[in-house]
């Protein structure tokens, strides 16, 4: 018997949230080439394989139960930015949700770098993952084995400058960053980005560029794949993460704000406080410095210090600045 191929909208669950109406607009990922069907070389376990073969069994353990963690990192000029930082994430990330990857922080290093050369990539995307294998199929996967893989892609500026400075329209979302007594938030786990991919959906169907998260006590927290800050009176505040990604993007701007002078407070940020800020914007290895003009309701206009610190970020990121740091 055959059965006639599913069309995406016939997935969506009667029970799911109101997600708004489900429109077929032609989002920016949906004109490129199927992430499967590419060429060029991905790391897989140690060998570099033609990239639409590092492929994997359906009844890999990940698949079913989440149990894969993963780095967003980016190559600038050929060098990949705080590049240890990501592979030392990774590794932690691991051991969180409970399993040792067979390689060292220098091996995952040395792993990332050998993909950008095999690629002849420069200015690039990197996706290092690691995830339970197939040999046991059930919420205990003791036997299982750990795998790692590394692909990469051509990544140039995710947005013009200009459109940068002119700042996001971010919307507000519905689910909240979960309570660390729930789940392993300090990990860049899979299984975290559920609710992300449902709030980005939800945010680009209703025409935003992305959704600010609270936490699971309604507080400031995050975007789907970003941390923020905002600026009243010259002084920089960013919420606490003590259950969302510290982000390594998020660090380093902290670093280049304290350089440049400016007060960073890390401190609890309640919504009702949005509409003191003047300026806000987002910092994550994909976003890098992105200014906000609006969230929900709130207004804001990326001024002096949003584009200072972007152009601080975008030179330190520089591959001489980079090995000027080494
Ligand atoms: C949910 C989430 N928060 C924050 C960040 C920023 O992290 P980083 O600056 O390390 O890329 C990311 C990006 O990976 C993310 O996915």
């Amino acid at each position: 018997m055959s059965f006639p191929p599913k069309r995406a909208a016939d997935n969506v669950l009667s029970s799911a949230p109101d997600l708004g109406a489900p429109e077929h607009k032609d989002y920016a990922m949906a004109s490129l080439v199927p992430f499967d069907q590419r060429d060029g070389w991905i790391w897989f376990d140690g060998e570099m394989v033609p990239w639409k073969d590092a492929k994997l069994h359906l009844l890999t353990h990940a698949l079913h139960y989440g149990s894969a963690v993963f780095e967003g990192e980016r190559c600038y000029g050929g060098q990949i930015f705080k590049l240890t930082e990501h592979s030392e994430r990774l590794k932690e990330g691991a051991r969180i949700i409970d399993f040792e990857i067979p390689y060292s922080v220098e091996e995952i290093d040395e792993a990332c770098r050998a993909v950008i050369q095999k690629n002849n990539l420069v200015d690039a995307y990197v996706r290092p993952i690691t995830w339970r294998g197939s040999e046991q199929m059930g919420v205990s996967a003791q036997g299982n084995t750990i795998h790692l893989a590394i692909a990469a892609w051509d990544w140039g500026s995710y947005f013009p400058m200009e459109q940068r400075l002119k700042g996001l329209r971010l919307t507000h979302a519905t689910y909240r960053r979960p309570d660390p007594a729930t789940a392993p938030c300090k990990a860049k786990a899979a299984g975290l980005y559920m609710i992300c991919t449902i709030e980005k959906h939800r945010a680009e169907r209703a025409g935003y560029a992305d959704a600010l998260m609270l936490d699971y006590r309604g507080r400031v927290a995050e975007c789907t794949g970003a941390n923020i800050f905002f600026i009243k009176d010259g002084v920089i505040h960013t919420p606490i993460p003590d259950c969302f990604l510290d982000g390594i993007t998020r660090r380093t701007v902290i670093g280049l704000a304290k350089a440049r002078g400016y007060e960073v407070i890390e401190r609890v940020i309640m919504p009702e406080e949005l509409s003191d800020f003047s300026e806000c914007f987002i910092t994550g290895t994909a976003a890098e410095v992105t200014p906000v003009a609006e969230i929900g309701e709130y207004r804001f206009t990326p001024g002096q210090i949003c584009e200072t610190l972007l152009k601080d970020y975008m030179a330190l990121v520089h591959p001489d600045a980079q090995a000027a740091a080494e």
